[in-house]
């Protein structure tokens, strides 16, 4: 594990929450991206080491509009950057944490991620990522 790398925030209008955290960090974000196989769209500001990640569902269907209808709009997930995703799950496995998906995934923001289970973490959606190569 090497650093809290971001937290991710569940939004129901991600153009206002835009000028909320223009407002709050006074700067730009510097990437919006669409993620389609997980029905997102996402947009990350840097504030030093960490990042806020904003989450709007582009679907009805998916997770995030589900976390939305359950719990309305708050912290969705937080994550933790990793050297090698695939020893750290293993690691984790090992220590008897379970995962949503033991399979890395590639995620928004140019990594591989995997979320574990939060019945497993008190639950806090805990989000591993690792950046991929270029
Ligand atoms: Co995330």
């Amino acid at each position: 594990m090497k650093k809290l790398d971001h937290i991710g925030i569940a939004v129901k209008n991600i153009d206002s929450s835009i000028e909320l955290y223009r407002k709050l960090l006074n700067k730009d974000y510097y990437k919006s991206e669409t993620v389609e196989t997980e029905g997102v769209r996402t947009v990350f500001f840097e504030l030093g080491e960490s990042k806020i990640e904003l989450l709007e569902s582009i679907r009805q269907d998916s997770p995030i509009a589900k976390f939305l209808n359950k719990k309305g709009e708050g912290i969705h997930h937080i994550a933790f950057e990793v050297d090698d995703i695939y020893k750290e799950i293993a690691r984790l496995k090992s220590e008897g944490l379970h995962f949503v998906s033991e399979e890395p995934k590639i995620g928004a923001d140019n990594k591989l991620i995997c979320f574990l289970h939060p019945t497993s973490t008190s639950g806090t959606l805990i989000e591993l990522c690792q950046s991929i190569p270029k």
